[in-house]
This record gives structure tokens, C-alpha cells and sequence, in this order.
């Protein structure tokens, strides 16, 4: 017995081919960046927090880098974890010679066509871990004081062959700063991702950990709440999204990703600069500790989850899941 269905969708379902044929979105790892952490030390340090995670030694840097480029991860984007001269201030920032600036060079060196995002923020630096420095009376982060420090970091980078700088901090302004030092330096050619819409989220939690910018246990958590969004809010990401635009941002972001579906749909819409979204260590970790109790299956749901990120809108993913996604992929 058959109703009277004439359109059935279920017809374009029915096997793996037309299925194959007719997905809207897909996910490749020239859509990933993977997102490394550096050390000073000898050997790698795994992050407990962030499953199959190490802080990489500066040495191996570079082949790790050559190596991913080759399973087609192009895109790097580099933490540093400082271990020593943090200050309130954070000029470990600006002395030439920090751990990120010898992390840029060494991959730079040794995998030529790798696409370096370097981060722009205080926050590895500081002894309060906000990603900035304070006003006189230390209530608050100082906007403008920050910019001028981003800006001069920026430079920095960009010497040390950083193809794109990414501002990760929130501060007003900042991109137009930066734009305008590096043009004044003679880097006109260095990009400018923005993090444009980053909400003040708990997800951040394990990278908080991997930089060492997280609290120790018992002292309670910074907020982050006068200069990250507020995850209430939608309309304002697209502010946020077009001034960066204006301002002369390359590629503009959203982050977290997978609970801001909806913004990175937004702000794909609003605008024709290339977007990215960040899933962050938070979201990496949840799923991971999923799985681990056989709750999930961490394959699929990690591609699912990339997939979604995909159809909303982002071109590009910054994901921990980067490197095991290219594995697979050339299997
Ligand atoms: C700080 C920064 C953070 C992340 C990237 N850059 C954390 C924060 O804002 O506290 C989070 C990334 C992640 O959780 O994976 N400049």
C-alpha cells in the first residue's frame, strides 16, 4: 500500500552516491587551521585538557609545520607559552627575540609555505592574564594603552615573517592600528585576521591551561566581560564584524563556534570578507571527554560538528581537530 506522496525526499536520501552528489557543505582540510602551542622546553608537554595536544618544543616547530602543510593543513595559527618575565604590563611582548617571534622565524625557515597566523594579545604575557594592561587603578583593561603595545607587537610579527597577524584581544580600535603600523613599517603585504565577534565564553577554559594564563586551582577565574562579547548578543557581532571590516581587517572571525551558529550565519551574510570560526579547546574538550566514556563516537561527531560550522557560513576553521581530520582524509 503507498500514499499519495508524489514528492518524496527520502528519494534523494536512498544512497551513499546521490547523497555524495548532493551535500551542500563539506569540510577539507584546506579549510582548517590547526591552532599550536610552543614551548621553551626540550620535549613536548601534553596538555592534559586538550586530549592528543602537546605544547610542541620550538625545535620540532618547524618539521611539524612541514609536515602538516604536506597533509594539507596550510595554516598554522601559534601560542606561545612564556615561562618566565611575565610583568603586569607584559613587555615580554615587544622584546624581539619572545618565544613567538623565534617560532614564527623557525617556521618560516623550515616550512616556507606554511601559512602563519600569528596571535596578537597580552595575554601570554601578563601576570593577571588579562589581554591587556590595566588602567592606574587596575580595575579594568586600558583600551588605547593596549592598542599601542597590539600595534608594535604586530610589527614584530610581521619582521619575524608572519603572513597574517590575529589580533585576539577585543580591544576597540585596534585593527585600524595595527593596519596603520604595519603599512608605516613597510608591511603592506602582512594580513590582518580579526577576531571580530569574541564572546566572553567558559569555553576557553583549556587553552587557558596550555598558555598557562589560567588561574591556579582555588583563585577564581578573570573575567573577560569588559572587552569580550557578551554571549547574549547577535546584532552586535555585526557591528563588530563591520567595523573590522572598515577598518581594514583581511579575514575576520567568530568564536566560539559551535554555540554561535547563529552569529557566524550573520556575519557571513553581512559581509564578503572571508570568515573564519574558531572552535576552541572548550568544544575540542567536550568532545573528547564524550567519547572517552563511550557516550559519542568521537569520528563522527567531531565531523559533524565541523560540517555544521561549514554550513553556517565560515570558510575557514581554526580546530584542534585539524591535523587527525587531514589524516584521515588522505587514508
Ligand atoms: C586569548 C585567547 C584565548 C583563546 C585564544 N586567544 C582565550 C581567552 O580569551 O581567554 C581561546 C582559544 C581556545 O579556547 O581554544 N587572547
Amino acid at each position: 500500500m503507498s500514499l499519495n506522496i508524489p514528492i518524496r525526499l527520502r528519494r534523494l536520501r536512498a544512497t551513499a552516491g546521490i547523497r555524495a552528489m548532493l551535500g551542500e557543505s563539506d569540510v577539507a582540510p584546506r579549510h582548517l587551521i590547526q591552532p599550536l602551542f610552543v614551548t621553551e622546553g626540550t620535549t613536548p608537554e601534553p596538555i592534559a585538557s586538550l586530549p592528543g595536544q602537546s605544547r610542541i618544543p620550538l625545535q620540532d616547530l618547524g618539521k611539524k609545520c612541514a609536515e602538516l602543510n604536506a597533509l594539507g593543513i596550510h595554516g598554522v595559527a601559534l601560542f606561545p607559552k612564556v615561562e618566565s618575565g611575565k610583568t603586569a604590563e607584559g613587555a615580554e611582548a615587544l622584546n624581539p627575540n619572545a618565544l613567538l617571534y623565534r617560532a614564527i622565524r623557525a617556521v618560516k625557515e623550515a616550512s616556507p609555505e606554511t601559512v602563519i597566523f600569528a596571535d596578537v594579545a597580552l595575554d601570554p604575557y601578563t601576570t593577571h592574564g588579562h589581554d591587556g594592561v590595566l588602567t592606574a587603578d587596575g580595575s579594568d583593561v586600558d583600551n588605547d594603552r593596549t592598542v599601542a603595545t597590539l600595534a608594535k607587537m604586530s610589527v614584530l610579527c610581521a619582521q619575524a615573517g608572519a603572513d597574517f597577524v590575529a589580533p585576539s584581544d577585543m580591544m576597540d580600535g585596534r585593527v585600524a592600528a595595527i593596519r596603520a603600523a604595519l603599512d608605516t613599517a613597510g608591511h603592506t603585504e602582512t594580513g590582518i585576521l580579526a577576531y571580530s565577534a569574541k564572546y566572553a565564553s567558559a569555553f576557553y577554559g583549556p587553552f587557558r591551561d596550555a598558555v598557562g594564563s589560567a588561574r591556579k586551582p582555588g583563585e577564581q577565574a578573570i573575567s573577560k566581560s569588559t572587552y569580550q562579547m557578551d554571549p547574549a548578543n547577535r546584532r552586535e557581532a555585526v557591528r563588530e564584524a563591520l567595523l573590522d571590516a572598515a577598518e581594514g581587517a583581511d579575514l575576520l572571525m567568530v568564536k566560539p563556534a559551535g554555540a554561535y551558529l547563529d552569529i557566524i550565519r550573520d556575519v557571513a551574510n553581512a559581509t564578503d570578507i572571508p570568515l573564519a570560526a574558531y572552535q576552541v579547546s572548550g568544544e575540542y574538550a567536550m568532545l573528547h571527554a564524550a567519547a572517552e566514556r563511550g557516550w559519542i563516537d568521537l569520528r563522527t561527531a567531531r565531523n559533524e560538528s565541523l560540517l555544521a560550522i561549514r554550513r553556517a557560513g565560515a570558510d575557514l576553521i581554526l580546530t584542534y581537530f585539524a591535523e587527525a581530520v587531514a589524516r584521515e582524509a588522505g587514508n
